[in-house]
């Protein structure tokens, strides 16, 4: 069987895996699709070295090889804040309003995929299946070919892929689509950014697409583009519930809200997850139904992101006065509406937070696929499972039907979809439940894994 080479920008040693897969879900998603398998995985130490070396640093830790370099820090500058995000992500996630074009950080981009070419190449041998990861590498492809590599390559997108209206804003953006034309197979995580994909080659290149089989046909050359929407580990998050640590964590949610109900957000603190929006949805609650006060707690746990950027130091700084007004306005003596916790979580005390909350409230504005809403089911107790409230504008909302699914820019739908849930009855609570809980096992890591490696396999070259 051929090896797999799997490149991403962030690269989780697995003694970190609680970390990442509480800060978001790439890197523990990759950790779990690498170990079965005897592969290599090439990205970011996550350092800044003013003289990096050109040679990776490779190790074995607990079965997978990592093969990490460091970046000097006008790279970390120009690529990793500037041009993936502060341009791609948030154009990805349709805010045009904070997306910021420089041509310095365009190149710091370019640069950034030679280098890391540069690097990768000489670690892959002919036989292996090359997987590159997420927006930070979309010309990598495209740079391994020059380099003479005729490996199989995949690329999968986690984020969304934006309607063409918008994507067209940015400069050069033929270029960039044209790049990632030259990897095999296109993985996308729903339906709906893979039809604005196609949607932008057919309008914008004039290529010629197949909806039913999702070939792109340019210039002589035939690609594939699908969509893989991906799961979380099941097992091994199953296998952490069953830790002490997580009971722990449930007890103290338990103990903590008494006969107050709790309802959970766990976010990378992003302006696309909708956090301020959301604290509006619950103050609308608390203005028309101040009693509510006394029956729900709401946690929200967000551990800070990217905070070398000026978008998210302002998202911080929106949230900490938002939960500081409900707060001020709501508080009774005895209890406080909002628990604000900005640290992150293990795997295990997530899966304990989500348990006790019978409630789960996930809304952000855009969203790839997001993976909070199949751990938050996959945690419930399945005799009294909780309920879990979505955004509509979540990859995961295509698969994840029987959730309350939400419009989050509307506080009036989210304070009644809060009373919904509050008081549904545990018959409908299960059978909601229990199609989403069958869903999320079974349409979990491997298979994402299976069918994506299975089709990459089969690529025509
Ligand atoms: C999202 C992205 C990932 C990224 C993660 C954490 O899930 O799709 O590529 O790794 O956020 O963000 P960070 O910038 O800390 O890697």
């Amino acid at each position: 069987m051929s090896r797999l080479v799997v490149i991403s920008n962030r690269v989780a040693v697995p003694k970190a895996r609680g970390a990442a897969g509480a800060q978001g879900g790439l890197a523990g998603a990759l950790l779990a699709a690498l170990k079965p398998q005897e592969g290599l995985w090439v990205g970011w130490s996550g350092n800044e070295n003013d003289n990096p070396p050109s040679a990776p640093h490779i190790q074995t830790n607990d079965g997978v090889t990592t093969a990490t370099i460091d970046l000097h820090p006008q790279d970390v500058e120009e690529y990793y804040n500037g041009y993936a995000n502060s341009t791609l992500w948030p154009l990805f996630h349709y805010r045009i309003d904070l997306t910021e074009y420089s041509r310095e950080t365009g190149k710091g981009y370019e640069r950034v995929n030679d280098l890391f070419a540069n690097a990768a190449a000489p670690l892959i041998e002919p036989d292996d299946l090359v997987w590159v990861h997420d927006y930070h590498f979309i010309p990598l492809g495209e740079r391994l070919r020059n380099q003479g590599l005729k490996n199989k390559l995949g690329f999968f997108l986690h984020i969304p892929w934006p309607p063409t209206r918008l994507l067209v804003s940015l400069p050069y953006h033929e270029r960039l689509v044209r790049a990632l034309l030259k990897y095999d197979l296109i993985g996308f995580q729903c339906t709906e950014w893979l039809e604005s994909f196609l949607h932008y080659c057919v309008k914008e290149l004039g290529a010629q697409v197949d909806e039913r089989t999702g070939e792109i046909t340019i210039e002589g050359r035939t690609t594939t583009a699908r969509s893989y929407p991906i799961g979380i580990d099941y097992e091994h998050f199953m296998e952490e519930g069953r830790s002490r640590e997580a009971g722990q964590a449930e007890q103290r949610i338990i103990a903590s809200t008494r006969d107050r109900t709790a309802m959970i957000g766990v976010d990378r603190l992003d302006y696309s997850k909708g956090l301020p929006e959301r604290l509006e949805g619950l103050a609308r609650l608390f203005e028309r139904y101040p009693e509510r006060v006394r029956d729900l707690v709401f946690i929200q746990i967000a551990p800070p992101s990217r905070e070398d950027i000026g978008s998210y130091q302002r998202i911080r700084e929106t949230l900490e006065q938002k939960t500081g007004e409900i707060n001020g306005a709501y508080s009774q003596i005895d209890l406080v509406p909002i628990r604000y916790v900005n640290r992150g979580h293990s795997t295990a005390e997530l899966f304990g937070i989500y348990r006790a909350s019978k409630v789960g409230f996930v809304t952000p504005l855009r969203d790839g696929m997001n993976l909070v809403a199949k751990e938050y089911i996959a945690a419930q107790d399945p005799d009294d499972p909780g309920v879990l409230i979505l955004s509509r504008f979540a990859g995961a909302a295509q698969q994840l039907t029987e959730a309350l699914l939400v419009n989050p820019h509307s506080p009036d739908e989210l304070e009644s979809a809060i009373r919904t849930a509050l008081e549904m009855p545990l018959a409908e609570r299960k059978t909601r439940w229990n199609k989403l809980s069958e869903c999320v096992r079974n349409e979990n890591i491997s298979s994402w894994t299976a069918s994506f490696l299975g089709d990459l396999r089969d690529a025509n070259l």
